[in-house]
């Protein structure tokens, strides 16, 4: 595995299972299957209405809290100071844990000022019940507002990104200040899958096309939380450590925007 350093100092392992549209036993066997495999990150959110599976999960593969690396967000309706501490609490408490590694905004609202959000986010970081903060579906102009009001550093923004959809001023901003970007929808919800540049690239590579998706992500330092509920994709999607793509490769990959 290889991780991204956050401003805690903790290590952010490079790629994570996401579990968005899974619930219950789904949710939870897949969890299960990832945690077997070798995943140590997981995604979810309030939003996903499945911690309490994915918390089973976790309980079911036997694997310790503290192997894990655990991504929750706050809804965009609960960014008001009280609501975030009660959303975090009822999280904590669904995901059965007493911390989380990490605390997103999970999309902005400009009708609750950020400065509560935030006033927040350091609270529960203070009270060591969040180890890093961060955001989702924010822009440049988002973070920019965000670092204003804020003396807590932002660890980590989790935008979609994919070959399709490449925000690479974004990246170089995050990169400028210290934000660790996630790339969610590395496959477009599955949408690149029928991609014909893509398949050439896979077959020429003796890859699979997620593989050299999540590649790209990875050599940009990228996280990537891809979700799958199959044991094959799980196991392909983390296995991304031995091989590099080439600069051409790289650049055909960009150009497909
Ligand atoms: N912050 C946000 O606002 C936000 C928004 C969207 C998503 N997310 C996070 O990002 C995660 C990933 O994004 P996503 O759920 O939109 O979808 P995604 O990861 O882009 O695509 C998932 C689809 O790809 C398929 N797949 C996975 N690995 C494969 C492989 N090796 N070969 C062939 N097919 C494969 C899966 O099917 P199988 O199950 O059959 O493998 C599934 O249908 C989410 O689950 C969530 O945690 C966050």
């Amino acid at each position: 595995m290889q991780y991204a350093k956050l401003n805690s100092g903790a290590n952010m392992p490079m790629v994570g299972i996401g579990t968005w549209t899974l619930k219950g036993d789904k949710c939870r066997e897949s969890v299960r299957k990832a945690l077997e495999v070798g995943y140590i990150h997981i995604d979810t959110a309030e939003a996903y209405d499945n911690q309490e599976q994915v918390a089973l999960g976790i309980k079911d593969s036997g694997v310790e809290r503290d192997k894990i690396f655990i991504t929750s967000k706050v809804w965009k309706t609960n960014l008001r100071y009280d609501d975030t501490l009660e959303a975090c609490d009822n999280t904590l408490k669904e995901l059965q844990t007493d911390y989380l590694d990490l605390y997103l905004i999970h999309w902005p609202n400009d009708e609750i000022p950020m400065k509560e959000t935030f006033r927040a986010l350091t609270k529960l970081k203070d009270d060591g019940k969040v180890k890093d903060i961060g955001v989702s579906n924010f822009t440049i102009q988002h973070l920019e507002e965000a670092m204003s009001v804020t003396e807590t550093a932002i660890s980590v923004d989790q935008v979609k990104y994919h070959p399709y959809d490449n925000p690479n001023d974004l990246l170089e901003y995050c990169n400028e200040n210290n934000i660790v970007v996630t790339a969610y929808s590395p496959f477009g919800k599955g949408d690149l899958f029928s991609d014909e540049e893509l398949n050439k690239i896979a077959e020429s590579h003796d890859k699979s096309l997620a593989q050299i998706i999540l590649k790209w992500l990875i050599q940009k330092d990228i996280v990537v939380i891809p979700r799958s509920s199959s044991k094959d994709h799980l196991k392909a999607n983390l296995d991304l450590f031995d091989w590099e793509i080439s600069d051409d490769v790289v650049q055909k990959l960009e150009n497909l925007t």
